[in-house]
């Protein structure tokens, strides 16, 4: 079964948008996923065909309502084991083990956000899991899901390419990834580390792990923090 991302959103004109091109958008063309983009203001009522309504107690903005996004994914046909996913600054931070899981399912049901939010009670009545993608505010849920995607479908099976492999990279260990280098071997009087050139691959290979270690602990202390139970069986105590 071909992994499939559907989407509900009030802009289908968005995609695939930078999901057609390169890694993913090459993987879309040749059939190794599929991505379904529905307009949710298809399932508006009145004659207006309005889908958002201003907010009960008062305040700015507008809601997104509970009965024309309730219908849309009603109408929508998702894979039942597919997770319905809510983008949304308030949800569960997205985390590359999660992208793993959802990468091993059948695809995911991904709603987009707009306005202020979206009325809560669809949120609880259609088993929405609300994700995020970071401690900001983007104005709609689209960008944040084509990231969720994109991170998805790179894990896919025939998707990246032996060299391309997701195996030494940052977060499989709870490390961030070793600085890289290539030609020139002097670039602005600065010199590629030696120890890179030396041809010793075990000294290499010490060297990375030790340059990922000292990223983490001072750029992400919170990661190495986390990380460190399940580093403590390999090479670091
Ligand atoms: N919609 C708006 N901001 C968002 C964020 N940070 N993550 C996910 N969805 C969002």
């Amino acid at each position: 079964m071909t992994w499939r991302a559907t989407i509900l959103t009030l802009f289908p004109e968005m995609f695939p948008g930078p999901l057609g091109v390169s890694l993913a958008g090459r993987a879309l063309a040749s059939g190794l996923w599929a991505l379904e983009a529905r307009d949710i203001r298809a399932s508006a009522t009145d004659k207006h065909r309005s889908v958002d309504d201003t907010p009960a107690g008062g305040g700015p903005g507008m809601v997104l309502r509970a009965d024309v996004l309730a219908a849309a994914i009603d109408a929508t046909y998702a894979a039942p084991s597919a997770p319905r996913l809510l983008m949304s600054p308030r949800g569960r931070p997205l985390t590359q083990s999660r992208v793993r899981e959802l990468a091993t399912g059948p695809g995911a049901l991904i709603v987009c956000g707009r306005f202020e939010g979206v009325d809560q009670r669809v949120i609880e009545a259609r088993q929405l899991e609300e994700v995020s993608i970071g401690d900001y505010v983007l104005s709609g849920g689209e960008i944040a899901a084509m990231a969720l995607i994109d991170a998805c479908v790179r894990l896919l099976p025939g998707v990246m390419g032996k060299a391309e492999s997701g195996a030494e990279e940052s977060f499989s260990d709870s490390l961030l990834e070793y600085p890289h280098y290539t030609r020139p071997q002097i670039f602005e009087s600065l010199p590629i580390p030696e120890i890179l050139t030396s041809g010793d691959h075990a000294k290499v290979a010490a060297w990375r792990r030790a340059e990922a270690e000292r990223l983490t602990r001072t750029r992400r202390p919170d990661l190495w923090v986390t990380g460190q139970e399940g580093r403590k069986n390999t090479t670091e105590g």
